[in-house]
């Protein structure tokens, strides 16, 4: 059944102002400008925003990148279609249900807010075909709620009246993602929001399949690491 909190954030002008007002859409930039940086030429990239909601990341990407942003919600994905550029286009879909196939060679994918709408079955399909549609250089960017021992009563009082209802343990979501992804850096500062919060955020490669080996605590820590280089789009 739908909650109070479901019904208006439906509507994708308050489902903005609630992403401006907890300060997610900085935490978005932040994370957003530390996986951009791992591109030669970021303007070039082939994006596919899965859960894309009213569309916002678009603006972070930059208008010349290739982006394609899916989501379930028809409403959002008209007023993320309003205003978007001739590079971007927006479909309504069910991202659990994507046949590999018809959506290759993206460079980055990101699934912020998605993963904790999805049960265990569906957050696997979707994580084993975002596999499947990257470049060998490209990266998977999560970012969801996660549940953590000691975090305070308002946290989990905000975790527990998400409209997702699998917000996971920080090892449950790498367990999944490294299913099917390289677990390069994973991210947990909530400190730029607005709000007291417990995020993760994971980006994951599609090299090979291996357990985590280190966990460093923010992206900027490992980024020396990272060697990929975009290709340009053709
Ligand atoms: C918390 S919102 C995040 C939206 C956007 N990524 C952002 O960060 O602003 C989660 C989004 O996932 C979408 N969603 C949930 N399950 C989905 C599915 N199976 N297929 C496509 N979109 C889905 C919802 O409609 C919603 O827009």
């Amino acid at each position: 059944m739908l909650s109070v909190a479901d019904i208006i954030l439906e509507h994708p002008f308050m489902y903005r102002a609630l992403h401006t007002i907890t300060g997610l859409r900085k935490l978005h930039a932040r994370l957003i400008s530390d996986v951009l940086r791992r591109y030669d030429d970021p303007t070039k990239l082939r994006v596919l925003d899965l859960g894309c909601g009213p569309g916002d990341t678009l603006n972070l990407i930059g208008d010349n990148a290739g982006y394609t942003g899916i989501d379930v919600n028809a409403k959002y994905v008209a007023m993320a279609s309003r205003k978007s550029p001739r590079t971007a286009s927006f479909l309504v879909g069910d991202v659990t249900k994507l046949d590999p196939a018809q959506f290759q060679e993206f460079d980055l994918i990101i699934a912020f807010g998605l993963i904790h709408h999805l049960g265990d079955t569906d957050a696997d399909a979707l994580l084993s075909a975002a596999s499947r549609m990257l470049k060998p250089t490209g990266c998977v960017i999560s970012l969801d709620g996660c549940r953590r021992d000691g975090t305070s009563p308002v946290v989990r009082w905000i975790l527990d009246h998400d409209r997702g209802r699998h917000i996971r343990k920080e090892h449950e979501y790498l367990t999944m993602f490294s299913r099917y992804l390289h677990i390069e850096t994973i991210f947990t500062d909530s400190s730029v929001m607005h709000i007291p919060y417990s995020i993760l955020s994971i980006v994951g490669r599609p090299e090979c399949r291996q357990p985590v080996e280190t966990r460093p605590s923010t992206l900027a820590d490992v980024s020396d690491r990272m060697t990929m280089t975009a290709t340009m789009r053709e």
